[in-house]
């Protein structure tokens, strides 16, 4: 149990109930809070799909991810207050049925493909059910946000011109885990790291979320999205505005927002000169035989699309002055391994001038966000002896030696944030538009052109490693 109070009582009407994400993900998560005590027992779920379906038929979907042990219960209560709407997202009608169905607080929740967010709000506009005049009324909407600077603020505009930016919840999931959430505790609530946290002390950032899996059923979405749009100007620029922005005032949504919004204001636009992209072979990765990209079902044979991206980005602030910030991300890589490498510069040398490079490391702080979630920091301590010699020490603290981190989708802080009215881990339209404004360049630059190969099961392409060698610098080990 957590100390929480429950969140007010509210339907959710998830569009595109009967997909992956309502069964694999909301659910499972929806059933945690339950269990914790987290939810209004008058909270209900009405699913909405195009396809033959009744109440029983979606409470037999939504259950498939939900575990037995420990959740039935939890589940029991949950099941009937879950019901089935058939209905066709562009069908004025729809929304008079729903209108008839809802009173109160109600969560609209796009779980949808993304050409549904904009006419969905649409209707949802037109027919009056975004009104707050009974109760809180909040619009969900899932990623993909656009597929570039025009096409993002098009849709920002379409929604807003139907509710208010505070009713509007746009999802990062990468927001959701918590080690994610503790960057900002590691940061501002410890005095040793906030002080040397800028140009004086930091040599440069690398952030890395690299993947064993490989496209395998997701060949349509993935060869029109690509690993730049589909990681970079959401996921990654994310976590890079926890590292880089200045600190809030106050943990109050606006006051984060503001400041996350700020620095990725201040991200440099990024051109192909600091960009490397790249696309895999057939092999093995995760212990998987993986077919090459383009021979991926639903690909096509000729495709340009990346499967993986590095880049080099400047922070243009003053904190960040003269610091890269080095971003990483792959399909069918070696290892599965969310990061952030904080490197430090290099002490003066002078005590040292007689030892070897290797036994000095800068110091390096990792935040581990997955797998394995942990804190750890790379020193150096003297080895037992008559004589001075330096070696390397990491401390190191895990996760799962110290909470019990049970088992989470990690929805569920996201939902109980949307029926709280919390919107600290949802993205703001001004930092959509700037994550895309800053990789404008290079998905003009790559509409031609080839990504270099790389096998799969390995670290990535070569020139990946050529982007940092240039600078003198190299990429942590992806393990
Ligand atoms: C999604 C991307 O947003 O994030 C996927 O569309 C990617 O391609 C996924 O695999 C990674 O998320 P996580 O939580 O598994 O690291």
């Amino acid at each position: 149990m957590s100390d929480a109070a429950p969140a007010p009582a509210a339907t959710l009407v998830l569009f595109g109930a009967m997909g992956d994400l309502a069964s694999r993900l909301l659910m499972p998560a929806l059933v945690h809070l339950e269990r914790d005590g987290l939810l209004d027992g008058d909270t209900r779920l009405l699913g909405i799909s195009h396809g033959e379906g009744d109440d029983a038929a979606l409470r037999e979907k939504l259950k498939s991810f939900v575990e037995d042990e420990g959740d039935g219960e939890a589940w029991a209560r949950w099941a009937p207050r879950i019901a089935y709407l058939r209905g066709d997202f562009t069908d004025a009608a729809l929304y008079e049925d729903l209108k008839a169905r809802l009173d109160g607080n109600a969560v609209f929740y796009l779980a949808t493909a993304p050409g549904f967010f904009g006419p969905i709000a649409d209707r949802l506009g037109a027919s009056g059910l975004l009104d707050e005049r009974d109760g809180f009324r909040r619009l969900v909407v899932e990623k993909p946000f656009g597929t570039d600077l025009a096409s993002a603020q098009a849709l920002n505009a379409q929604l807003l011109g139907h509710a208010e930016e505070a009713q509007i919840y746009r999802i990062d999931h990468f927001l959701g885990k918590e080690t994610v959430q503790n960057i900002t505790v590691a940061r501002f609530a410890n005095a040793l790291t906030e002080a040397v946290w800028n140009n004086r002390y930091v040599d440069h950032v690398q952030i890395t979320a690299a993947e064993t899996v490989a496209v395998g059923s997701r060949g349509k979405f993935y060869d029109e999205t690509g690993a730049l749009r589909d990681m970079v100007p959401n996921h990654l620029f994310q976590l890079l505005a926890l590292i880089a922005m200045e600190p809030p005032n106050s943990f109050d949504a606006e006051a984060l927002r503001t400041e996350k919004s700020k620095v990725i204001a201040a991200v440099r636009a990024i051109g192909p000169d600091d960009a490397v992209r790249g696309r895999y072979l057939g092999g093995s990765a995760g212990g998987k035989d993986v077919p090459a990209y383009r021979e991926t079902p639903d690909v096509a044979p000729d495709s340009n699309t990346e499967t993986y991206v590095a880049l080099k980005v400047a922070v243009d602030t003053w904190r960040w002055h003269g610091v890269p910030f080095y971003l990483r991300t792959g399909k069918a890589l070696s290892a599965r391994d969310t990061e952030i490498v904080i490197h430090f510069r290099a002490v003066p040398p002078l005590m040292f001038r007689d030892t070897p490079a290797e036994a000095l490391p800068p110091n390096r702080l990792i935040l581990q966000i997955q797998p394995g979630e942990a804190l750890k920091l790379e020193m150096s301590v003297k080895r037992p002896g008559p004589v001075i010699e330096t070696v390397p020490a990491c401390l190191s603290f895990a996760y799962a030696d110290a909470f019990d981190l049970g088992h989470r989708t990690g929805y569920e802080t996201l939902l109980y944030d949307m029926l709280v009215g919390d919107q600290s881990l949802f993205q703001r339209a001004d930092q959509i538009e700037g994550g895309w404004r800053a990789v404008q360049p290079l998905l003009d630059a790559w509409r031609t052109g080839e990504p270099e190969d790389y096998a799969a099961g390995s670290a990535g392409p070569t020139s990946a490693d050529a982007l940092l060698a240039r600078d003198g610098r190299s990429w942590h080990e992806i393990s």
